[in-house]
């Protein structure tokens, strides 16, 4: 072979190679535009989180699964499930229709009530004061109502900021005043638990006699307790209405110390349904109760003229029991415990 051939072979060699080079190019390039086509636009930004990402995946999952639920080391397997259906649910109650119970019932009584005043205003003493007065309550009632009374007003302030506090509350203070505000209401709402759970107790007790539904109540649901108009319809120690409120305190308070008690102690003896039923239990039993107890504090107060004073100083004018509890002043006063008139000519003024 020629020095010329040998330059020829060697040139058609280079010549080869520079063309199979030419086609691995190609497919490199064909190759790596296929790859950024199929990689998704997210994973071309390494640098850049997309933060909804692993919820996206949490709702896919729960939806397919109806939970979402893993693996733990620690004994205490409920931890484990992150979400289910009826904790959802739940949520939602808690968060919403809750809010929407007690919206309605306690601004509706209130409005209900301010109606009332401005329409009906104060029920007065249609006689007047006889200047006699009888014992409507002992020293001991008084001490158990007013105990009760102010343990359920620092309870229902105190638990009202639990449902509403982050709505009413906390848009008006530091968030680090809200947790101080929210941590106390948390010890004082646990701790007065007990006093009303035995005010409730007592009140059942001490009040159950007078407070068992009769034929004298027909009668002054009948006419309605001469709250329209100036009636004054027949009533023994409590009427009809006050008997309501007492079985509603009774069972009511029943109804929420039972289930706050099932909360303060959790998963003892119970599980995650049971919670959930005792927080709805719980809940809705108290912000009724509140609702009805704003009614029962203004026939108490403003509503009724001399009905506070009995809660006060034990005593009523002898006329109040003569309008709203004319059975029970009878009874009084045949057992002795009303003191006569005084004789006419001492109430004369001299001449
Ligand atoms: C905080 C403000 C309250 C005021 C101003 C108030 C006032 C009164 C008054 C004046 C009476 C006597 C009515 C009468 O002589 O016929 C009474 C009775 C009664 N109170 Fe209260 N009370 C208050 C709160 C409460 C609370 C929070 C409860 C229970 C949780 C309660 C339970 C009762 C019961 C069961 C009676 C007897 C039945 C009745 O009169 O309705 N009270 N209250």
């Amino acid at each position: 072979m020629s020095a010329q051939e040998k330059v020829q072979g060697r040139n058609g060699g280079t010549g080869m190679a520079t063309f199979f080079a030419h086609i691995r190019i190609i497919f490199a390039t064909l190759a790596l535009l296929t790859l950024a086509a199929a990689v998704p636009a997210s994973a071309q930004q390494p640098t850049s989180v997309n933060p909804t990402a692993s919820s996206v995946k949490e709702d896919q999952l729960l939806q397919e699964l109806q939970r979402i639920q893993g693996r733990g080391s620690i004994p205490d397997t409920k931890s484990y499930v992150i979400e289910q259906p009826a904790g959802r649910m739940w949520r939602q109650f808690h968060e919403v229709t809750l809010h929407w119970i007690g919206a309605i019932a306690i601004v509706g009584m209130l409005a209900l009530l301010v109606l009332f005043y401005l329409i009906r205003g104060m029920v007065r003493l249609e006689g007047g004061r006889s200047g006699r007065t009888i014992t409507r309550f002992s020293g001991f009632e008084r001490f158990v109502h007013w105990m009760t009374a102010t343990c359920f007003v620092i309870l229902a302030l105190t638990g009202l900021n639990v449902t509403f506090g982050k709505a009413l509350l906390l848009p008006f203070v530091q968030p680090e005043t809200f947790t101080d505000i929210a941590q106390w209401a948390k010890y004082a709402h646990n701790y007065l638990s007990f006093p009303f759970t035995l005010g409730v107790i007592l009140i059942f007790l001490m009040w159950i006699a007078w407070n068992i539904p009769n034929r004298v109540d027909v009668e002054w649901l009948k006419r309605g307790g001469g709250i329209v108009g100036h009636d004054h319809p027949p009533a023994d120690r409590f009427n009809a209405g006050q008997k309501m409120i007492y079985w509603i305190v009774v069972l009511g308070g029943t109804a929420i110390a039972v289930s706050g008690y099932i909360l303060m102690l959790p998963f003892y003896g119970t599980n995650i349904a049971d919670m959930q039923v005792a927080q709805i239990v719980h809940g809705v039993a108290a912000l009724l109760f509140v609702a009805v107890m704003l009614a029962h504090i203004y026939i108490g107060t403003i509503g009724m003229q001399g009905a506070f004073e009995g809660m006060w100083d034990g005593t009523v004018d002898v006329n109040w029991a003569k309008e709203h509890h004319r059975v029970w002043l009878e009874k009084e006063t045949v057992e002795g415990h009303v003191a006569p008139p005084p004789p006419k000519g001492k109430m004369q003024p001299a001449e």
